[in-house]
């Protein structure tokens, strides 16, 4: 850590809705034990207003009481702000995300009418695909391929989106598989198709990647590891960190098979082992045992993380970064929507793909304790001001929108497709008492 911790309970705090006997709120204090804490909370039915205690012993800290003016929906609340200018403000989302920008480049014009023909056509038998149209706010789908079990996420996106903000009508497609998928160059007609994980060989258009998409939407619920949770979770001080390199994972990609034989050829220097094989043969004379899974917050006892890609990019480096052990990130094509933001040496260490210099970098990394250190904590700065559930929303609802922008005819609801439904909410029916924008304002 950067400074030291007064203690994980130096502050108390309590949430409580001042008209109501009960609050359903999760309220959770986490030491992220730099001196600062991050307290979050996560309401089970709407209140009219929240009052906010932070105490420390029997004192309020600052301006402890906060009143919270409502109302305040929860999650599952289905009630829309129609301005979206207001959301954006509300949720200080940024102008432009420059990620976006790249992507949308490549795509001066959309046609759904046309890609409603031609990306089916095109991809429709091979790949696993989801054809979405939000009509009105309401989300609306039709499946391609075998394998549509991840729509679940994309599903759950679009659902909380609606539910937050009024959507633009938009029509669009969604590849659900590992790979990007739109590998042709212009003046080839390019067809606009969204994707967890983007690379330098294709032209698919970025989202966050299913995995972080569900912590946010999951946190406090059925997700351990999210963007906050790691961070109240990062092990002994720097000092006090294993400084032998560390990797655990599956054997997706040959790469990964070096990096375990380099740890077997050098274990005082890298632990990196198998938790599971699947795509090559278990070798164990060369690969050795495959080792029992550990917590993701047990990585930081080592001051080294080594990331390096799975089938694509690996999508633990958002949760890498957040921790305060230092990254040393394989250079690769594959990138998920932050990493054409990160910088080499500022956020990460990076090594060659072939894994040929990682020993060399480790050494390095070794030699410059401080730097190392300071790569670590610029890492983490960006992880905390780029990567937050707030930032996740922002990035959707920007895509969306400004895609929704270049569309020239109108989204329309195909012959197949069926609604998406929001989730029942029996137990807290919300009613919605949005006010005009100007009025909350
Ligand atoms: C550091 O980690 C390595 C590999 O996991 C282990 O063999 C070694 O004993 C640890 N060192 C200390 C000082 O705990």
């Amino acid at each position: 850590r950067f400074t030291s911790s007064p203690g994980e309970n130096a502050f108390q705090v309590k949430i409580t809705a001042p008209e109501e006997q009960f609050t359903r709120v999760g309220v959770q204090v986490l030491d992220r034990k730099d001196g600062s804490f991050l307290v979050r909370y996560r309401m089970y039915a709407s209140y009219k207003s929240l009052r906010i205690e932070v105490k420390t012993g029997d004192k309020h800290v600052a301006k402890s009481p906060y009143i919270l003016k409502g109302p305040i929906y929860h999650e599952n609340c289905d009630c829309p702000q129609e301005e979206s200018s207001a959301w954006l403000e509300e949720m200080k989302c940024p102008q432009t995300i420059p990620q976006i920008q790249r992507d949308l480049a490549n795509f001066p014009i959309v046609d759904p009418d046309k890609i409603a023909k031609e990306i089916p056509q095109r991809f429709g038998q091979r790949q696993s695909l989801c054809h979405y149209t939000i009509k009105d706010n309401e989300v609306y789908i039709k499946t391609y391929g075998e394998h549509v079990g991840f729509r679940i996420f994309m599903d759950a996106i679009l659902l909380s989106l609606t539910r937050k903000v009024k959507m633009p009508d938009v029509e669009f497609f969604v590849n659900l598989g590992d790979w990007p998928l739109e590998k042709r160059k212009p003046p080839q007609n390019l067809h606009p198709i969204f994707s967890w994980c983007g690379s330098s060989e294709s032209k698919d258009i970025v989202m966050p990647t299913y995995d972080l998409t569900d912590s946010v939407l999951e946190t406090m619920g059925r997700v351990s590891l999210d963007m906050m949770s790691v961070q109240a979770n990062t092990g002994p001080l720097w000092e006090d960190k294993n400084t032998t390199a560390f990797w655990r994972g599956r054997d997706s990609r040959k790469e990964r098979l070096e990096l375990v034989k380099l740890s077997r050829k050098y274990p005082e220097i890298i632990d990196a082992a198998f938790t599971n094989f699947f795509f090559f043969k278990h070798d164990e004379s060369l690969y050795g045992p495959i080792v029992k899974h550990i917590s993701f917050f047990d990585f930081f006892k080592y001051k080294y993380q080594i990331n390096i890609d799975g089938t694509v990019a690996a999508y633990r480096l958002p949760y890498l970064l957040a921790g305060d052990s230092v990254v040393l990130k394989q250079d690769s094509i594959y990138y998920e929507h932050f990493y054409n933001e990160l910088q080499p040496w500022k956020h990460y260490i990076p090594f060659k793909s072939d894994l040929s210099d990682l020993l060399e970098k480790l050494q390095w990394a070794k030699d410059h304790d401080e730097e190392a250190k300071n790569i670590a904590k610029s890492g983490q700065e960006f992880a905390r001001n780029n990567l937050m559930g707030d930032h996740i929303f922002c990035y959707y609802f920007k895509l969306f929108q400004e895609y929704a922008s270049l569309q020239v005819s109108e989204p329309k609801i195909r012959d197949g497709m069926e609604k998406v439904q929001q989730p029942d909410d029996d137990l807290f029916p919300c009613t919605c008492h949005r006010k005009k924008a100007k009025d909350e304002l």
